[in-house]
């Protein structure tokens, strides 16, 4: 099954018992057994529920999975991984590039029940390398970043996880599978914030992941089921809902990104750009190389820092100043007082997340419009 018919079919085989087009939304807590040990393949719905299915099969087709596991929410998918892979004492190498939620995950919660975490540059293998010891089980990548689209090598690290025998989890909510699927290239565990662009509306929350092997999927299947952090029915049929319009939607994201970050490289007002579409971008190569497309997420400096930003965010008209990301409507971000608050200034000065860094998610709006919206909030 080719990408976009996987999007409509995966998982979604009409229903069994009525012949509904669209998995119902099996809105139940519980479901009645036969007689004791008689169940019928599902129990209770933190364990498992038909609606979720659907959603956890078509992710791990998307992916190129043999198994998908849902989640309340991104990061209930990122601290299951953790909990379910991961041990006191046991050692995490991330990107330090990462979402601000990310980032707080490792050092406000793991950090304290005894997981040790320390961070490479995400545009530099090597870096990831050096930064392995003898007790690391993880390598963590996000990949395009967030909030500075840097891109990291992929195969690169999963050479390097195996070599160390870790498990390489990637993040790939930024790109999605449309544009990049992580576990061709050798990561053990693809995650999402499904709230982004795989929901694509901006109407409901949740978290996804693709597991290539079976006793990796056991442990945080086990984990998705004891801790609990799991999607309801009605979020799981929203996000299938929002999935199956995934590549036409990303196209469209893809064309104004590109558009809106010629417009800015080419302002007065503008430092400098961040997009990994741009010929100028540092991983321009190896991005065109990893991914099918460079999505819709482009960042930018502003070169009159903070109060630059603020009059920017005052004038814009369709761009919405919120958190999030990935939605049809175009939004804009202020990373270092919104996504990326949790990283101490200092930390985030050094990564790039500087007073005048503004992030846009392009929406699948009319790009003249984004353009005159842009135009209109840097004069
Ligand atoms: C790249 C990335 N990963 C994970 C998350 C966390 O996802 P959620 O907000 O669905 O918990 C976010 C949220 O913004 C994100 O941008």
């Amino acid at each position: 099954m080719k990408f976009e018919t996987a999007l409509i079919h995966a998982g979604q085989d009409a229903d069994k018992t009525t012949g509904s087009v669209n998995i119902p939304v099996y809105q139940t807590s519980t479901y009645k057994q036969d007689g004791i040990g008689k169940d019928r393949g599902w129990e209770y719905s933190r364990t498992g529920n038909p609606t979720r299915k659907a959603l956890e099969d078509c992710i791990a087709a998307l992916e190129g999975a043999k198994y998908g596991l849902a989640f309340a929410s991104g990061l209930a998918a990122e601290s299951t991984a953790c909990l379910g892979l991961l041990r006191k004492g046991d050692h995490v190498v991330s990107g330090d590039d990462v979402y601000g939620g990310t980032y707080r995950l490792f050092e406000k919660v793991f950090r304290k029940w005894g997981l040790e975490i320390s961070y490479a540059d995400s545009k530099d293998p090597n870096s990831f390398k050096k930064a392995m010891r003898r007790n690391t089980r993880m390598i963590w990548a996000e990949t395009p970043t967030n909030p500075l689209l840097n891109i990291t090598d992929i195969a690169a690290l999963a050479d390097i996880a195996k070599k160390g025998k870790a498990i390489l989890a990637v993040d790939n909510t930024f790109a999605t599978p449309y544009f990049q699927r992580p576990i061709e290239l050798g990561a053990d565990i693809v995650v999402h914030s499904s709230t982004k662009y795989l929901g694509g509306h901006s109407d409901v929350i949740g978290g996804l992941m693709a597991v290539a092997d079976k006793g990796v999927y056991e442990e945080v299947k086990f984990h998705q089921n004891a801790a609990g952090g799991v999607p309801g029915p009605w979020d799981s049929w929203l996000t299938l809902r929002g999935m199956k319009t995934l590549a036409v939607r990303m196209k469209a994201h893809e064309a104004n990104a590109f558009a809106v970050a010629a417009f800015l490289t080419a302002h007065p007002a503008v430092a400098k750009v961040y997009y990994p579409g741009l010929e100028t971008h540092p991983s321009h190569a190896l991005a065109d190389r990893q991914m099918d497309g460079f999505g819709g997420m482009v960042s930018f400096e502003l070169k009159g820092g903070r109060a630059a930003a603020e009059a920017f965010f005052r004038k814009l008209k369709i761009f919405v100043l919120a958190e999030s990301l990935g939605g049809v409507e175009s939004l804009a971000c202020y990373p270092s007082t919104m996504t990326h608050a949790a990283i101490p200034e200092r930390d985030r000065l050094k990564r790039g997340i500087t007073a005048g860094l503004v992030r846009l998610s392009a929406g699948i709006e009319n790009s003249d419009d984004l353009i005159k919206d842009l135009d209109r909030a840097l004069k």
